[in-house]
């Protein structure tokens, strides 16, 4: 799967991009808000996750896609986005991301999400896709928002951060196909 966009080239997951997930990776900034992500963040931990990946691409029906942020301008992988959970006969799927700190603020992400969004309801045919973020992620929260996901819930202590070991609320988010095509026009 590739996903072409103005800055960035959406891709799968390449053994070498080992090494700049670890640079990118290793930092509590980025994974403090993230779920399976542990810190430090190591060569091995980037390897293991590389290589479910690369077996996840090649199951048919495949319902997990987890792609590569790549920055056309550095031609190097900058981060992470993904439909997971994608289940062709209940119409959903996942969506979830993570961006090196370096690159934060450009609205790198929102480009991202626009593409994927348009993959998951135009491709996949997906009726809906599920959003959740920490209640204290104020990035994720502000994407979700402006890309018109509809606040369905806050679970208590639902989750827990492999880095911090912290837990969490989290808010629960959904965008049907016919909110997402309504704000196409
Ligand atoms: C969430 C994340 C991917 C955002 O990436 P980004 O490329 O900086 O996002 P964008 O530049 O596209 O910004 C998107 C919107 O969020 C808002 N936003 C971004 N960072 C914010 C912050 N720290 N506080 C409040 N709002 C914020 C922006 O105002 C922007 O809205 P606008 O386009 O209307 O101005 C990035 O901060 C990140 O990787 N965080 C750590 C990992 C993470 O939290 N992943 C999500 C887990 S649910």
């Amino acid at each position: 799967m590739r996903l072409v966009t103005r800055r960035l080239i959406i891709r799968e997951i390449k053994k070498s991009d080992v090494k700049d997930i670890v640079r990118n990776a290793n930092n509590l900034n980025v994974s403090r808000y993230l779920l399976k992500v542990p810190y430090p963040y190591r060569r091995r931990d980037a390897e293991s996750w590389v290589a479910m990946c690369i077996k996840e691409s090649k199951e048919k029906p495949r319902a997990n896609y987890q792609m590569a942020i790549e920055l056309k301008s550095e031609k190097r992988f900058i981060g992470v986005i993904s439909l997971t959970h994608v289940d062709r006969f209940q119409g959903t799927g996942r969506i979830g991301f993570w961006l090196g700190e370096d690159y934060w603020g450009q609205g790198i992400m929102s480009e991202a999400i626009e593409a994927v969004l348009k993959f998951g309801f135009e491709k996949l045919k997906l009726r809906r896709i599920n959003w959740n973020a920490f209640v204290e992620n104020k990035a994720s929260n502000a994407l979700a928002r402006k890309f018109g996901f509809v606040f369905e819930g806050r679970r208590r202590k639902s989750l827990r951060s492999k880095a911090t070991g912290r837990v969490h609320d989290d808010n629960l988010r959904g965008l049907l196909i016919e909110e997402w095509k309504k704000k196409q026009r």
